[in-house]
């Protein structure tokens, strides 16, 4: 088998922390399960401002696109934010995005057992939880043209964003959810603000039609975007796969990685349209940010990039056991009582981000003796 192209970008901050550990698990696989990784590092959004001038290079991109997957940490940071809109770290990985055409980003929120006690909900609410968000990522509010802020002749300033979505956007995200949807249980619910936007009144209309015509097997709910918010938090397990608008994605998905435990538990897959062998183009990253509040302090939770590994090995490289063995691993080292800061317990060990990749790496020796 061909060696497998992976382009690693740490980014900023706690990115740099938790992806030194996703290095332990790779090197792992190569050793221990002989996957042979052709790896090359490369540098996005501050860390990449401050040697190129811009949160994107040419060259990275190139190689984003050359790879047959991507790991991304994080990016961002006080450091870098008052540079102009353009070139803030943000802008890279909006722009890496959207130039391999990752559409779709899933979010899968999943409570582990270990940690049903953790979440700042009610264990019965969450226990057993399991749940994915799937994200519009290229287009929305995020992409829509017109955009910017203009100064009006009267010297008033005046900012604006445009929700824009096209029938074909819609159908292929629409896709995308209807099959994660029959591949679990067949329940499929749509946010919207379909009551207010007319944008997301043609996102319904063409929900329903590709519910219809393709997919009559899956049941399918609409809900507005505000109610979803609260659902989420009052009885989120009457949900399987939600499908939603991009800021509206990325919003509820951070409120939804509060019901595992931490944002630092939340893992995300982002791919692109499949080409004629079925290949996609891919970036997996944790759903976290670089939490500039405790980088460089080495405290930051690596479990949700090390399960975006797992993701990478289980959509792009379609290793189902190794993807298995590294959330098994994830799931006996909590089980062991091990935690790092943000989803500590009372009665268990805290312990520091290498600490932690460490733990997963012995458990992955125990689980593969
Ligand atoms: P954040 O996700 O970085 O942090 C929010 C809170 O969650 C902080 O208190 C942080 O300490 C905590 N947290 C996040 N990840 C954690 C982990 N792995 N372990 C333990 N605690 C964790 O969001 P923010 O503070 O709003 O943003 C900080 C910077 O990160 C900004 O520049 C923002 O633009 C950027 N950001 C980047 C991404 C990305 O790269 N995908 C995502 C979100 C935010
Ligand atoms: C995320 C982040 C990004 C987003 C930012 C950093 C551009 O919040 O990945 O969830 O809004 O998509
Ligand atoms: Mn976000």
């Amino acid at each position: 088998m061909a060696a497998k192209k992976l382009l690693i970008l740490p980014g900023d901050g706690i990115g740099v922390e938790v992806m030194a550990q996703v290095r332990r698990i790779i090197d792992w696989m190569a050793r221990k399960r002989k996957i042979e990784f052709e790896i090359t590092e490369g540098l996005i959004g501050g860390s990449s401002y401050d040697v190129h001038g811009t949160p994107l290079s040419d060259e990275t991109l190139a190689a984003a696109m050359a790879a047959d997957a991507v790991l991304l940490g994080a990016v961002g940071g006080p450091k870098w934010d008052d540079l102009p809109f353009d070139v803030k770290p943000e802008r890279g990985l909006l722009k890496i995005r959207k130039e391999m055409g990752l559409f779709a980003n899933l979010r899968p929120a999943t409570v582990l057992e270990a940690l049903a006690d953790a979440s700042t909900l009610k264990n019965e609410v969450v226990a057993g939880l399991d749940i994915m968000i799937l994200r519009e990522l290229t287009g929305g509010l995020y992409f829509g043209q017109p955009r910017g802020i203009d100064t009006l002749p009267d010297g008033t300033r005046k900012g604006y964003n445009t929700l824009v979505y096209t029938t074909p956007e819609i159908q292929r995200i629409g896709r995308v959810a209807f099959d994660l949807a029959r591949k679990r249980n067949k329940k499929l619910c749509s946010v919207d603000k379909a009551n207010v936007l007319e944008c997301t009144v043609l996102w319904r209309e063409e929900m329903i039609k590709l519910q219809k015509e393709e997919f009559p097997d899956v049941e399918l709910s609409h809900m507005y975007v505000d109610n979803a918010a609260m659902q989420l938090v009052r009885n989120p397990k009457q949900f399987d796969v939600m499908v939603t608008e991009n800021m509206f994605g990325d919003i509820l998905s951070d409120c939804a990685a509060m019901l595992t435990g931490s944002l630092g538990m939340l893992p995300s897959a982002s791919l692109g349209e499949a080409d004629a062998q079925g290949r996609r183009k891919a970036l997996y990253e944790p759903v976290h940010g670089s939490a500039p509040d405790i980088a460089g302090k080495d405290m930051a939770n690596p479990l949700a990039t090390i399960m975006s590994f797992a993701m990478c090995l289980r959509y792009s490289f379609d290793m189902a056991a190794e993807a298995d063995l590294i959330e098994n691993a994830v799931k006996n080292v909590l089980k062991g009582g091990l935690r790092t800061a943000d989803i500590m317990q009372p009665g268990k060990a805290k312990v520091s981000t290498t600490v932690m990749g460490e733990a997963v790496v012995r458990e992955l020796d125990k689980l593969n003796a």
